[in-house]
């Protein structure tokens, strides 16, 4: 893998975001990885920083994960790859299994963190968690989205994680 600029992964991790998902990776207390699929990112600069933000909502086990361990990795699969996977990890829990055992994903371990890496992606972003905020309901949400994606509840959890390497297989 080379290091690249977390924006030349940009249209990348646009395009998968609309077409299939990317994989949000976070890990337990013993560094066991829990890949779960991601639809919606947003990779900005925010405090003089490349940041990556993802939306999590609470039940999912990954929150409860990134709470714990403060770091998460993106994995981006060529666009139209992996796309089993994509949907096993956007549909299953790693509460109830381990999804990499299951999909038999081969890890690389992470070069700055502690998350390993899904070695069959092609762009990873490796991220430090800085802030985090929740989406609140008396909050100035627009009553269509709230409608839409907030009917019960679980709203999402907002991560920022700093882009401390990113990679191109
Ligand atoms: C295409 C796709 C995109 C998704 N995007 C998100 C997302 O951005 N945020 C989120 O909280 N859940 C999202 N999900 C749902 C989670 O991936 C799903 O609930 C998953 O099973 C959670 O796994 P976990 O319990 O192991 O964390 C998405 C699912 C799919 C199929």
């Amino acid at each position: 893998m080379k290091p690249i600029d977390p924006w030349a992964g940009f249209s990348q991790l646009q395009e998968c975001l609309g077409d299939g998902g990317v994989f949000l990776v976070s890990i337990d207390s013993q560094g066991r990885a829990n890949p779960m699929t991601i639809g919606w990112a947003l990779l900005g600069t925010v405090w003089r920083r490349p940041v990556l933000l993802v939306l999590v909502r609470p039940s999912r086990f990954t929150h409860h994960l990134i709470e714990e361990s403060r770091e998460f990795a993106v994995c981006v699969p060529k666009r139209g790859e992996l796309r089993e996977a994509l949907e096993f990890c956007g549909t299953r829990s790693g509460r109830d299994l381990d999804k990499v055992a299951e999909l038999g994903l081969a890890l690389t371990p992470g070069r700055e963190g502690r998350v390993p890496l899904l070695a069959e992606c092609d762009v990873h972003y490796e991220c430090r968690v800085v802030a985090q905020t929740r989406l609140v309901p008396q909050g100035l949400l627009s009553p269509e989205i709230k409608a839409h994606y907030y009917a019960e509840g679980d709203l999402h959890t907002l991560f920022f994680g700093e882009i401390v390497a990113a990679w191109k297989a």
